[in-house]
């Protein structure tokens, strides 16, 4: 049974939100936790594209691949169907936060680095327009940041 449910967001649904999606069903199942993975864009160009290819290299090198993913816009519904909503930037942040319709709505929604440096307000840099380098950057920030996701899932779900 899907006791928990978490969505990625990020700007185009190709670089970086598709591999945090990507690492974190990987480590649930991994794990045999009881809890879905989602991933969308606030921006709507990508929609129904692949990942990036960059990303998806960077992906297959790690040993963890994206390729099946497909890219999607994030919407208001989206509140309703999950209880954790991690972002990566700032812009993300204001863009979802606009469409949320409550307070228990906009404690939803958490920029991911502050799980692994907390109240430091830090975001996972845009890889798009840089090079490798940034790909390679965001797969490990993501990596850590995912850890420190499975610890507190795991904790929430031993304390019920
Ligand atoms: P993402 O990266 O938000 O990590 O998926 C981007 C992808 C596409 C664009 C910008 C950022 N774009 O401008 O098309």
């Amino acid at each position: 049974m899907t006791k928990y449910s978490v969505l990625m967001v990020c700007l185009g649904n190709i670089c970086r939100s598709p591999m945090a999606d990507g690492l974190l069903r990987k480590k649930v199942k991994d794990e045999n936790l009881p809890v879905f993975v989602d991933s969308a864009g606030t921006g709507n160009w990508h929609v129904g594209n692949p990942p990036d290819e960059r990303m998806r290299k960077t992906a297959h090198s790690n040993d963890c691949p994206i390729d099946d993913l497909r890219a999607r816009q994030f919407q208001a519904e989206d509140f309703v169907n999950f209880d954790y909503i991690y972002v990566m930037d700032k812009e993300n942040y204001k863009n979802v936060v606009q469409l949320a319709t409550s307070e228990k709505d906009k404690h939803k929604v958490k920029l991911i680095l502050n799980e692994i440096h907390p109240g430091k307000d830090l975001e996972v840099p845009d890889p798009y327009f840089g090079g490798e380098q940034g790909f390679k950057e965001v797969f490990s920030l993501l990596d850590q940041a995912t850890d420190q996701i499975i610890t507190n899932l795991k904790k929430a779900i031993s304390n019920e």
